[in-house]
């Protein structure tokens, strides 16, 4: 709803300025029309225009304070401060002088012109034959008076069809006549100086300079806080409407003047001409600015954003002895409980389901080995760099290990280049479910198999029943001519284009669904009474939404913490964010149960696209993809349920409170407001739609400024076009509130908190990981175009770099 608000604020935004640039041209072209029937049928259509912009206008305000509204005043003060008072403050003077100007002027010039042009008529202003219904503009006027050869010498001509002009002297007695006030004689002095009054003009004016400037600034928002390029926009605003009241004051002593002689085309072309040279030169100059500005450097330090600290209201930096990220690791000289050794390659690959996979694996599988360790143990996992060219590092997505072992190129470490190798040491400090990736260049890499399931469990955890990890990918199959297979599984009618089952990624190949490492649907034998848990995972951008047919069933874990209390829940959806995981629990039945990706936005070519994720998150509605896990008894000849289409769960209200460490009433040492948006400009010198954070993209935006033991609030808005599944890494999030609603059930912790367009979430946090972390969307897309920033401790430095020379590209 919110976000269909924002496609048609921009919509109309655009609308309001062509519109309005219209009415301006045929306001300020009004008096110097070459007759007066053709002045009063465009003052009639003037009106008509100002009339229809008005509207536009009215839609465009009315679209502000419903964001406002609906999306809250954080979402929408720019479009209300920049856009929707101004434009009401022109749009009202409009309405009160410029149409009852129009009006007047229609009267008049059906009326009589109470003083008529008298003396003989200058070349080009009047008298000259018009054929009998035809319509002339001014330039045709121009050509036709050239091409038919009358001599412009004051003196009535005559066409083969028309009828004689009068020329000089009064106004014959009718109106509409050929030689009348309305007649195709050219207007005098007073029609000239009543459609050359600044109430027709300045506002419509103003009321297009205004639309451009709210237009160009829905498109590129201007940075908060707004009140100085509030002020400077309406002071500029008013300084504009006066000088163009004191331009149109002499031009009306102008066109009142009876010696008033009609400009040559050319010298009318003259001023709109230079103007679109400027307003282009302006542009061109200006586009050019920022795309220079948007190039990024070679390297960039780690802790780049030294410089540019948002300090959420607390103190400065400066306070704490510096510390050096390297230093922040994990135990060194313990034994380790367990040892991993994570091997990346790049080859060709072939799922379970048979699709060929150009992919880039650990361990020669895919999805990557699932790791199960256990809390408080020392882990110490060797990644291996076989040949994957660009480098690997592997991040614990959700798990708060010490900084220098966060595995982020650039930031806490160098990517680890073929050959190379590295050693990650840490003890897990909660249990549950989360996942590992490669954290150089995230967003090709992930999507190409460099990530797997990771599981912490309690120690001394007896597993109990079937505990199963189910880790979905839209997996980019290599041949790009292969169809899917026709193998329809139930559900719902096929969408779009391309396919009812796969979409198409960005090189021409299909994306399809697994559940795993299979794209079909899977039966596994489970017998009546076993206790179930499903961890899934989601390891894509976009939001997934699941369905978990054929049982009640509890949501026992967000983002691997356990919720407390939770409660059977029947016919709900289940959505995931992108990064983002969900344990459910159940007690298999006598009959099967079945769980399926329902409309999955990131199979299908649109999420990398402008459109993002859909509406809601849920593109591709209505479709079930093919892959599905299928939990039944031995020689159960049910067939699986349906997918069921219930509303959705929602982790605001679900199972019941317990204590948490802070809450919505505890005092915050810092608070951050972080506004998710999207603004029309250049990334590293590629034009395109920006995904932003606070009007900023990397390595613009601000680092988060905390000193270790801080209480931290933060506030998320989205006022975009898409869904941003926030990360912080190195802590996890305590949700205090979304759209103002409290959070009342059980404690809900995240790491990867998806924010929907128009939401407004509040989180809080502990700052007790000291270190350079990273703090992103997931959707690595946006993430690798900028929607990047960092949470960093006062005095800790990284002696690392990213950037093209360094060799390190986090995302
Ligand atoms: Cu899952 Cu910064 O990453
Ligand atoms: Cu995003």
């Amino acid at each position: 709803m919110v976000e269909n608000l924002f496609e048609q604020n921009l919509l109309w935004a655009v609308l309001a300025a062509v519109f309005w640039a219209y009415a301006a041209r045929g306001a300020r072209t009004l008096a110097t029309r070459r007759t007066a029937r053709s002045l009063r049928r465009r003052a009639r259509l003037g009106l008509v225009l100002v009339s229809v912009s008005l509207l536009v206008l009215a839609l465009r305000v009315a679209l502000a304070a419903g964001l406002a509204a609906a999306a809250g005043w954080r979402a929408a003060a720019d479009f209300v401060l920049f856009a929707a008072v101004p434009l009401s403050v022109a749009g009202l003077a409009v309405a009160a002088l410029t149409v009852p100007a129009y009006v007047r002027l229609g009267r008049l010039a059906r009326d009589g012109d109470p003083a008529p042009q008298a003396g003989p008529a200058p070349a080009g202003r009047r008298a000259e034959p018009v054929p009998a219904g035809a319509t002339r503009t001014a330039g045709q006027g121009a050509g036709a008076l050239a091409a038919d050869g009358t001599a412009a010498d004051g003196t009535a001509g005559t066409t083969a069809a028309g009828p004689a002009v009068a020329g000089t002297g009064p106004w014959p007695p009718y109106p509409g006549g050929p030689g009348g006030p309305d007649g195709p004689a050219a207007p005098g002095p007073a029609l000239r100086a009543a459609a050359a009054d600044p109430r027709l003009v300045v506002p419509v004016r103003i009321c297009f300079a205004v639309a451009l400037v709210a237009g160009v600034l829905t498109l590129h928002p201007p940075t908060p806080t707004y009140t100085g390029p509030f002020v400077l926009e309406l002071a500029l605003f008013a300084a504009v409407a006066g000088g163009l009241l004191l331009l149109q004051q002499r031009t009306r002593a102008d066109l009142a003047d009876t010696a008033w002689t009609r400009p040559s085309r050319a010298r009318r072309l003259i001023r709109p001409i230079t103007l679109l040279t400027c307003v282009a030169l302006f542009s061109t100059a200006g586009c050019g600015l920022m795309w220079q500005d948007s190039k990024l450097p070679d390297t960039l330090g780690g802790a780049q954003h030294a410089h540019k600290l948002d300090l959420g209201g607390g103190p400065a930096a400066g306070h704490t002895a510096a510390r050096d990220v390297a230093t922040l690791t994990g135990p060194k000289d313990e034994r380790p409980a367990r040892r991993i050794t994570l091997t990346a390659t790049t080859r060709t690959m072939t799922l379970k389901s048979g699709e060929k996979i150009e992919a880039l694996a650990f361990n020669g599988t895919l999805p990557g080995p699932e790791l199960r360790l256990v809390r408080g143990e020392l882990t110490e996992v060797v990644l291996i760099n076989q040949n994957v060219e660009d480098g690997v590092t592997v991040h614990w997505h959700g798990v708060d290990v010490p900084n220098a072992e966060d595995g982020v190129a650039g930031v806490t470490q160098d990517a680890v280049k073929p050959g190379e190798r590295h050693v990650y040491r840490f003890k897990a400090p909660r249990a549950g479910t989360f996942w590992y990736h490669s954290h150089q260049q995230s967003s090709t890499v992930v999507t190409r198999g460099l990530f797997g399931a990771l599981v912490v469990d309690e120690p001394g955890a007896r597993p109990q029943g079937v505990d199963r990890t189910v880790v979905a990918h839209a997996w980019p199959i290599a041949d790009s001519e292969g169809r899917p297979d026709e193998q329809q599984d139930g559900g719902g009618p096929p969408r779009g284009g391309g396919g009812a089952l796969s979409g198409q990624n960005g090189m021409g190949g299909l994306l399809r669904t697994a559940l795993g490492d299979s794209t079909k649907p899977r039966t596994e034998t489970v017998a009546p009474g076993t206790p179930v848990r499903l961890r899934l995972v989601n390891a894509d951008n976009c939001p997934r939404t699941y369905s978990l047919a054929g049982t009640p069933f509890k949501v026992a874990a967000l983002d691997g913490n356990e919720t407390n209390a939770p409660s059977d829940l029947t016919n709900r959806r289940l959505r995931v964010a992108g990064g983002g995981r969900l344990d459910v629990t159940y007690v298999q039945p006598a009959a099967p149960v079945r769980l399926t990706v329902i409309g999955d936005a990131n199979a299908s070519s649109a999420s990398h696209g402008f459109e993002g994720c859909g509406e809601d998150g849920a593109y591709g509605a209505g479709r079930v993809e093919t892959a599905s896990l299928t939990l039944a008894p031995a020689g159960n000849t049910t067939p699986p349920p349906a997918p069921v289409d219930g509303p959705l769960f929602d982790p605001l209200h679900y199972g019941s409170p317990a204590d948490t460490p802070f809450g919505p009433a505890s005092h915050y040492d810092r608070e951050f407001h972080l506004v998710l948006g999207n603004s029309v400009g250049f990334f590293d010198g590629r034009p395109m739609m920006l995904w932003t954070v606070n009007n900023a993209v990397y390595p613009d935006i601000p680092a988060l400024l905390v000193k270790e033991g801080d209480l931290v609030k933060v506030t998320f808005v989205n006022r975009s076009l898409d869904d941003h599944p926030m990360h912080l890494h190195g802590h996890r999030l305590l949700v205090l509130s979304r759209d103002g609603e409290r959070a009342t059930g059980s404690p809900w912790w995240t790491d990867t908190l998806n924010v929907a367009p128009g939401e407004r979430y509040e989180v809080a946090f502990r700052a007790d990981n000291p270190g350079v972390w990273m703090d992103h969307c997931h959707n690595l897309d946006h993430a690798r175009d900028g929607m990047v920033l960092h949470l960093t401790y006062d005095g800790v430095t990284s002696p690392y770099h990213s950037g093209r020379a360094s060799g390190n590209q986090p995302e």
